[in-house]
Parts: C-alpha cells; structure tokens; sequence
C-alpha cells in the first residue's frame, strides 16, 4: 500500500500520517451517495434552522449557511460541483465546499450533529422522496390494468391452473388478479413510508448530544412525523432499507409473473395477445422474430432486486450497536433496488394499456379442454345428483370427448345422457363460454358484470389515494 499526504480531512486532528490511497478509495462512498445531495442540502437546512432557533447559531451564521447551502446545491445541479473522493462522502464534500465558501460560520454546521445521523437523516430523505415517485408510477400502472380490464371484461379466455385450461374466465377478471397484486403492494410501500418517517436527526454519533437542541422542530422542517426515540436505534438500524427491499422483491415477483404471462401469451402456441412493436425487437439471425424483451428483462431484473434484499439482510445480521461503517454498503443495494423498481413499473404501466388482446383466439382456446365440465357437473347437482356422482359421470364424458375429438358442447344430447344423470336441452346454455362466466357472479367472481363492478370499486379506491 503506498502512502499519500491528505490534509483534506475533516477529522484529521489526532492522526500522525496521513490515509493510505487505497484505504482511501476503499473508504470512501463520495461515488455513490452523492446521489443523496439534495436530501444532504435539505437536512443541514433544517439542523442550521435550528441550532439559529436554540440560540447555537447566529442569524447571520445561519444565513449564511443556507445562502452557501443553496448556491452549492446550484453548482451540484448544474454540473460544475467537483466531487473530491478525499473527502470521502458526500457530506463531507458539502460542508467542506461549505466552509471554503463562507469560513467560520460553515464550520460551526456540525455542531450537535454528527455524520451518523446526518447519513441515516439522508437516507430517509432519499428513499421518502423516491417511494413518493414510485407509488405515483405504481397508480398509473394500476390505472392502466383497470383500463383494459373494463375494455376486457366481456372477453373469454381459459382460466389455468397446473397450466392446464381450468375453467373460462374473463379477460379482465384476470387483469385484475394483477391489479389486486399490486394493490398489495402499494399497501407495503405505504406502510414502509409510514415506519421509516421519522427523524434521527439530534441522535449524533449514538448518545445524544450536549446542545439544547430541539428535534421536535427538524422534524418538522423535514417533513417527519416525529423523532425517533432512540438515539443508538436511530443511527444504526436500516431495517427501513430492507422492509422496502422487501417490497420491492415482492413487486417484483408480482411483475415477473405477469411478465412471464405476457411472453407465454405473445408466442404463436397461444397467439393471445399482440404486444406493439415498440415494446418489442428482433433477432439479428432469425428475420421472422419479435421477441417480448420488455417483459422478458423485468422478469430477469427480478434477481438482482432479491439479491438486494439478501444483501441488506446480511449487512445489518449481528450488527452490535451502534452505528458501525457495515452500513454505508447498505447505499448501492437500496439505490439500485430503487432504480430498478422505477424502470420496471414505468415500462409495464406503458406497455399494460397497449396490449391488443385477440379475443377470438382466446375464445377458440377456452372452447377446447372442456373448460365447461365443472358446469356440466353443476347442472347435474342442481338436478338432484350429488356432487361426487356428477364429478364421475362428466369424468366419463370428457373420457367420451377426448376419445371422440367432441367437446361437450358439441356432443348431441343422446351423446351427453348416456353416462347417467338427468339432462334435458337447457344443458347447453351451461355449456357456453358465456354462460359459464356470466353464472360466477358473485364478488371476486369471473362474470363480466362483476368485472365492471370491481373496476368501479378499484377506481374509487385509487382517486382516494
Ligand atoms: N459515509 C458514511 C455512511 O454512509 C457516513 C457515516 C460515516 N460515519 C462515520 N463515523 N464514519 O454510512
């Protein structure tokens, strides 16, 4: 390791030589959290506020910190901050460009405050701000399935399970399967918000600090519900980080399965839907190719966003309190896991509306493998035959039908009678698609006319957001 003068350091005093450069660089996080600069600007506001307030700080003092604070955001903005990795994060790289601007008040901003809170400050602040963007991102995409499910809701299709046709459903009783996912989802995300929003901000290192501080007001200042009320707690835990890793693994394996439904659904075996060429490209060998990359890569980014979470799992296992340097690894998870839930949600709530769904297809497809036979067996129990004896004779039909290429629909009523139970020729208003779905209706049921209703309730529901 080869050794490098550094008088740069805020915290240099009782060190006899200066920081090895690759302890330096390895140290460092400027790279990374510098991202957070705003929330960084946001919270030393408010600390200077109220250290002015408590009669730490004088006015002017104050003043001129919030003038050196907004003129150095300006520069950040607009490109021309130079970012040094010698003064290892961006906290340090602000209030030393601080103190260079405006001299002795700029040093007099840590006081009661130590970069322990101050980072646990940013990264709330950060995260807040971007679950804010995200839940909007998510109400669109939301918005967008309730669209086409009342678009869709008259439409049929089969309903899987094992992967084997089931039963018919409608189209949009399926699009809303989706939407009460990620209506789930939201409900997380919103209880993360509602959690993590409070302010570490006055814990200092981990003890509290000697200054008549009020943490009531940066609270306030900062949009907090109120203090958090542990100082080792404050500055060390990052369970909020995980609890929205959480989430957002959860999102994502929500996406990855409707993903996985798009792509199934866009190949020629079931030719369901068309998704626009936009969302789509080609193969450079095979010139008849469109394939679904959309949904394909959210499907594969759900990796990386567990990893993410496992990774801030382990970070803070067996962590001692309080705050140790484990938890600035905790950035480039969060981040990434953030970025990453931001771009799946913004290409799924373009992509969601403009499916073309091509129902005669779906229809064809719910026609063949008997979709109907739990309504045959139905029919029977209304008539007087008890379930399990329904279940066998229908069992004998379909045996009949698949031997015979028929699907019971296409069966005479002979054919239909001849392994028992009472049938007469309304047997085959049961046997439509369309009666089939229309008599599921209840609530959470597949009728189009319950269909409708739920795409009311789920719209109420989203303008009270
Ligand atoms: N860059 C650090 C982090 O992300 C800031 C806090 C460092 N505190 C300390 N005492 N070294 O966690």
């Amino acid at each position: 390791m080869s050794k490098k003068e550094s008088t740069s350091t805020l915290w240099g005093g009782r060190f006899s030589e200066a920081t090895d450069a690759f302890v330096q660089r390895f140290t460092a996080s400027v790279d990374f959290d510098k991202r957070m600069y705003r929330q960084d600007i946001r919270g030393s506001i408010a600390h200077s506020e109220m250290l002015a307030k408590v009669g730490v700080l004088t006015e002017e003092e104050k003043n001129a910190i919030h003038t050196g604070l907004r003129d150095i955001e300006a520069q950040i903005d607009s490109g021309e901050f130079q970012w040094s990795v010698e003064l290892e994060d961006v906290h340090m790289n602000i209030e030393s460009a601080l103190t260079q601007k405006i001299g002795i008040a700029g040093k007099k901003l840590h006081t009661g405050r130590s970069r322990n809170d101050q980072v646990a400050t940013d990264v709330r602040l950060y995260l807040r701000d971007e679950i804010d963007v995200i839940a909007q991102e998510l109400t669109r995409l939301q918005k967008g399935i309730l669209e086409l499910a009342e678009r869709e809701a008259d439409t049929i299709m089969p309903g899987f399970t094992h992967l084997q046709t089931a039963q018919p459903v409608t189209f949009g009783h399926h699009l809303l399967a989706w939407y009460e996912m990620l209506n789930r989802d939201y409900s997380r995300l919103q209880d993360c918000r509602r959690r993590m929003n409070q302010s570490p901000l006055g814990a200092a290192a981990l003890a509290g600090t000697t200054y008549p501080i009020d943490r009531e007001l940066t609270a306030s200042l900062l949009g907090f519900s109120q203090p958090t009320r542990n100082s080792l707690d404050s500055v060390s835990d990052r369970d909020f980080a995980i609890e929205f890793c959480s989430f957002a693994a959860i999102l994502l394996t929500h996406l990855s399965r409707a993903s996985e439904e798009l792509i199934l659904w866009t190949s020629s075996q079931f030719n369901f839907i068309n998704l626009p060429d936009r969302f789509c490209t080609g193969s450079s060998i095979m010139p008849q190719k469109k394939n679904p990359d959309v949904p394909e890569l959210v499907r594969g980014k759900t990796g990386r966003v567990n990893g993410h979470l496992i990774a801030l799992l382990t970070l803070m296992k067996s962590q001692p309190l309080a705050y140790n340097k484990d938890n600035q690894e905790d950035k480039e998870p969060l981040f990434d896991a953030v970025d990453t839930v931001r771009d799946c949600l913004r290409a799924f709530a373009d992509m969601i509306p403009a499916i073309e769904p091509k129902r005669e297809v779906m229809r064809e497809a719910a026609k063949r493998g008997f979709a109907t036979a739990t309504d045959l067996a139905d029919y029977l129990v209304r008539r007087g035959t008890p379930f399990r004896d329904a279940h066998e004779i229908v069992g004998k039909a379909v045996g009949y039908g698949v031997k015979t290429g028929k699907d019971l629909s296409d069966m005479s009523l002979e054919e239909l009678r001849q392994f028992g139970g009472s049938i007469d020729e309304d047997v085959f208003k049961v046997l439509t698609l369309e009666g089939s779905v229309a008599a599921r209706n209840h609530i959470g049921g597949t009728a189009p006319e319950q269909v409708r209703r739920a795409v009311q309730v789920a719209r109420k529901e989203l303008s009270e957001r």
